[in-house]
């Protein structure tokens, strides 16, 4: 007897094994305002420069952009202090990031993370054909032991996003050192480096000293956090002269679009913009950190522009619950269950009136407030 299954194409197997990644809530049904502390965005938008350079840049769009980016390297490279010719812009850190695993990732290969380790990064790793090897943390933080010990002569690539998310930690870079230095040469270490800016430590550095000295480093960046252009979706990497090489044959052809490109370059121009961010975030990371602990909500010690939150497995005063009530009143914050984490929400640092507003939520809702 013939099967019935109709004949259709089918997709790779490996995937159909990818969970498909979950954006951060933006809206809540009924209320017309609230603030998203979902996707560590950045509370002061844009510069306004860079948004005066995107609407400039409508009466372009019926004609190509630049497909090198060379505006936007060029400034990125004189912002940074790199060579224009080792950066490759993308559209957001994340295509560059899947763009990485699909070149040096062969079937059967492993890409290696750690255990809180961006979402992106299995997608990546099983959409290019790999087998994600996961590494435990300590701490929420990445081990460089553990990590070192899940290497194989299989592990062709290695994300580590530092700070990471969702849990703010960091490595210092004697650590991000010593991992480069014990894994095999034939591997690409990945720094994924989104939260840089933030980042206010001496024994951190993003990367750019290991991309220069190695020829198995790439750094990842991003416009979507500190730069806030999230929406215009701007990523650039910086790695050597041969993975630029191989990374440039196959990503789109305009895979920036020119409203990105002039903002990106107006946005990298106002230092001082980029400075309030920092400043804001200086001053309402501590705060939170500290306004929340008193309540009896665990925070996990954070570098970047958002906290980890932990609720007791309490009925009353769970993670869910907490994001129930804390959404019904305005703050959409982020639940993180999908990286093991049930018992977590995820704040993005928001403006004072938002940082404020959380907290005296956060408040009632620990003493029992339920209505
Ligand atoms: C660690 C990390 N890497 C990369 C990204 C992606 O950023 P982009 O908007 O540049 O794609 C994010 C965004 O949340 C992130 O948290």
């Amino acid at each position: 007897m013939s099967s019935c299954k109709p004949v259709r194409p089918e997709p790779r197997a490996e995937v159909m094994a990818i969970d498909a990644y979950v954006p951060g809530k933006s809206a809540v049904a009924g209320l017309a305002k609230v603030h998203k502390l979902s996707s560590n965005e950045s509370p002061l938008g844009p510069s306004p420069r860079a948004i005066e350079a995107f609407r400039a840049n409508a009466d372009q769009l019926a004609m190509y952009p630049d497909g090198s980016s060379w505006l936007l390297r060029e400034a990125i490279a004189k912002r940074y202090g790199l060579d224009a010719e080792q950066i490759i812009c993308g559209n957001g850190s994340d295509e560059l990031l899947s763009l990485l695993a699909h070149v040096y990732l062969r079937p059967g290969d492993e890409g290696l993370y750690s255990q809180y380790g961006f979402l992106e990064y299995p997608i990546a790793i099983r959409a290019a054909g790999g087998t994600p090897v996961v590494a435990a943390e300590t701490d929420e933080t990445a081990n460089v032991d553990a990590l070192l010990a899940k290497a194989t002569p299989k592990t062709k690539i290695v994300f580590l996003a530092n700070p990471s998310n969702p849990t703010g930690t960091y490595l210092p870079f004697a650590e991000v050192k010593r991992l480069h230095a014990g894994l095999p040469e034939d591997a690409l270490l990945v720094v994924d480096a989104a939260y840089a800016e933030y980042v206010a430590r001496n024994d951190y550095a993003a990367g750019v000293e290991l991309v220069s000295t190695s020829q198995n480093v790439a750094m990842t960046r991003t416009f979507s956090k500190i730069y806030g252009l999230a929406n215009l979706r701007i990523g650039w990497a910086y790695a050597p002269a041969h993975v630029i090489d191989a990374l440039n044959r196959v990503r789109g052809p305009f895979n920036v679009n020119g409203a990105a490109i002039a903002a990106g370059v107006a946005a990298i121009d106002d230092a001082g913009h980029v400075a309030a961010a920092a400043t804001h975030n200086a001053r309402w990371l501590p705060w939170l950190s500290a306004e929340i602990a008193k309540l009896g909500v665990g925070v996990t010690p954070s570098v970047g522009n958002f906290l980890l939150l932990h609720f007791p497995r309490q009925a009353g005063r769970t993670a869910a619950e907490a994001d129930r009530y804390l959404s019904a009143r305005g703050f959409v914050l982020r639940g993180v269950a999908g990286y093991g984490l049930p018992d977590c929400l995820r704040m993005t640092v928001g403006v004072e009136a938002a940082n404020r507003g959380v907290v005296a939520a956060l408040a009632a809702f620990m003493a029992g407030g339920r209505s």
